[in-house]
C-alpha cells in the first residue's frame, strides 16, 4: 500500500511537472532571456542593488553562457523537474558556474516580467524578419512582372472583364505585401515598451531604473503600468493578425497560380521544383506549393483565434495561461517565413505562356467597355452606348467572331456614329494608351 501510494504520487508529481513545464517550446527565446538579464544585471550594480564587482561576473558568465550555447557546449535540455522554462535553467546553469552570486541575478525580478521581455524581443526580431521576407516577395514580384508586361485578361466574377497586364497584375499583389511591411512596422513601434521592473505585477521595493534597461534593450521606454505590463499580450495578438493578413494575401495569390497553371487557363507553367506528379496518373503535374501555402492559411488563422481566446477574459495580472502564448505564435511564425520563401521561389521560376494570355484576351470581348467609352464620345449617352454594344456582342457571339472582325459598314448597322477611329479603340496595344489606363502600363 504504501509502496504503491509513494509510486503514485510520484507519478502524479511528473505528470503535473510535464504538464506545467515550458522549457520544450520557450528554449527558443534563449538569447532573449540572456539579453535581458545582461541589462537587468548591469542595472542592479550600477544601482548599487547588487556589489558591482558580482554583477560584472554575472554579466560575464551570461556572455560565456551565449557563446558556449551558440558554439553547441552548453545544451539546451534538461528534464522538467530541472527546467521548468528557459529562465529557471538559465538561473540554474549559472548558479552551476558561479554558486550562490549567481542566485542574486533575480533581485528585483520576477518571472511575470521576465518573460514578458524575453517575448517583446522576440516578438520584435520576428517581425524584423517577416519584414525582410515581405520586401523580398515584394522585390520577386516586380522583377517577374517588368520581365513579362504581357497583355492579359482582367476579371471580375472571374468572368474576362478588362485587359490589363501581367505585369500590372504582380504589382496588386506587391501592393498587398508593402502594405502589409507597414503593418508590421506600426505594430513593432507600438510594441516597442520594456515590461522589466514590474516585477511580479507591483514593482519592487528597490530602487531599480527601469529607463536605463528600457534603453538597453532598445525599447523606446518603460511601460506606464506595472500590471499592464506583465499582463499585455496585444503585441503578440496584433502580430497573429498582422501575419492572418499575410496569408490572406499569399493564398489569394496560391489560388490565382492554382487556376493559371490549370489545363483550363495555361496562363503559366509553375516550374517543376514546386509541383509534384501524381502516384497514379502519369500525365498529372500538380500546384503543391501553392496549395500547400494556401492550406496552411488556416492553421495561421487558427493561432489567432486561439490567443484572443486564452486572453478573454483574464483577470489581471499574470495568470499561467498566458504560456499559452508561445506555441501558437511560434507555429505562426515559422509558418509565415516558410510560405514567403516558397512563394518568392514559386514567383521567380514560374513561365508566363504570353500567347495563350493574349490570345484570351482576344477572345473575351475585352475592348467592349471601350467601344461604349468611343460612343460616348461621338455624344451618346452611357446607358444607350452599353444597349449598343451588348446587341454588337451578342451578333458576334453567334458568328464566333471578335468586334474588330466587323466591318465599318456592319458597325454603322447599330449605330450610325460609327467610323474608322473606332478600330483604334478595338486594338488592344492602343486601348491601354488611353485615358488613366496610361497608368496601367506606367
Ligand atoms: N513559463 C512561464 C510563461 O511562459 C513564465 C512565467 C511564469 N511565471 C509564474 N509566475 N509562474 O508564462
Amino acid at each position: 500500500m504504501k509502496l504503491w501510494g509513494g509510486r503514485f504520487r510520484e507519478a502524479e508529481n511528473r505528470l503535473m511537472e510535464d504538464f506545467n513545464s515550458s522549457f520544450p517550446f520557450d528554449l527558443r527565446l534563449w538569447e532573449e532571456d540572456i539579453q535581458g538579464s545582461m541589462a537587468h544585471v548591469t542595472m542592479l550594480g550600477k544601482q548599487g542593488i547588487i556589489p558591482e564587482e558580482e554583477a560584472k561576473l554575472i554579466y560575464q558568465t551570461l556572455v560565456q553562457m551565449a557563446e558556449d550555447i551558440r558554439e553547441g557546449r552548453l545544451t539546451l535540455s534538461g528534464e522538467a523537474q530541472d527546467a521548468e522554462d528557459i529562465h529557471t535553467f538559465m538561473e540554474a546553469e549559472l548558479t552551476k558556474r558561479i554558486g550562490d552570486v549567481g542566485k542574486k541575478l533575480h533581485t528585483g525580478r520576477s518571472r511575470n516580467d521576465q518573460v514578458a521581455v524575453d517575448m517583446r524581443l522576440y516578438a520584435r526580431k520576428s517581425a524584423g524578419e517577416v519584414i525582410d521576407l515581405l520586401q523580398e516577395m515584394a522585390d520577386a514580384l516586380e522583377r517577374k512582372g517588368a520581365e513579362n508586361p504581357v497583355r492579359m485578361p482582367g476579371y471580375t466574377h472571374l468572368q474576362r472583364a478588362q485587359v490589363v497586364t501581367f505585369r500590372y497584375y504582380l504589382d496588386a499583389y506587391r501592393q498587398m505585401f508593402l502594405r502589409d511591411i507597414q503593418r508590421l512596422e506600426n505594430t513593432r513601434a507600438l510594441m516597442n515598451v520594456s515590461p522589466l521592473g514590474c516585477g511580479a505585477l507591483a514593482g519592487t521595493t528597490h530602487e531599480l531604473d527601469r529607463s536605463m534597461t528600457a534603453e538597453a534593450l532598445g525599447f523606446s521606454k518603460p511601460v506606464d503600468n506595472f500590471l499592464d505590463g506583465v499582463s499585455d499580450r496585444d503585441y503578440l495578438i496584433e502580430l497573429l493578425a498582422d501575419f492572418s493578413l499575410i496569408m490572406m494575401h499569399l493564398s489569394r495569390l496560391s489560388e490565382e497560380l492554382i487556376l493559371w497553371s490549370s489545363q483550363e487557363f495555361k496562363f503559366i507553367t509553375i516550374d517543376d521544383a514546386y509541383a509534384t506528379g501524381s502516384s497514379i496518373m502519369p500525365q498529372k503535374k500538380n500546384p503543391d506549393a501553392c496549395e500547400l501555402i494556401r492550406g496552411k492559411t488556416g492553421r495561421v488563422y487558427g493561432s489567432l483565434l486561439g490567443m484572443l481566446s486564452v486572453m478573454k477574459g483574464l483577470p489581471m495580472a499574470y495568470d499561467k495561461d498566458m504560456q499559452e502564448d508561445k506555441e501558437g505564435f511560434f507555429d505562426a511564425l515559422d509558418t509565415v517565413k516558410a510560405c514567403l520563401s516558397v512563394m518568392k521561389e514559386v514567383i521567380l521560376t514560374l513561365k508566363v505562356n504570353d500567347e495563350t494570355m493574349k490570345e484570351s484576351v482576344r477572345r473575351g470581348f475585352l475592348n467592349a467597355t471601350e467601344v461604349a467609352d468611343y460612343l460616348v464620345s461621338r455624344g451618346i449617352p452611357f446607358r444607350d452606348a452599353h444597349g449598343i454594344v451588348g446587341r454588337i456582342v451578342i451578333e458576334c457571339e453567334d458568328r464566333k467572331i471578335a468586334i474588330e472582325d466587323l466591318s465599318l459598314e456592319e458597325l454603322k448597322r447599330f449605330s450610325p456614329v460609327f467610323d474608322e477611329e473606332i478600330y483604334e479603340y478595338l486594338d488592344y496595344d492602343n486601348i491601354l494608351h488611353k485615358g488613366i489606363k496610361k497608368e496601367i502600363l506606367s
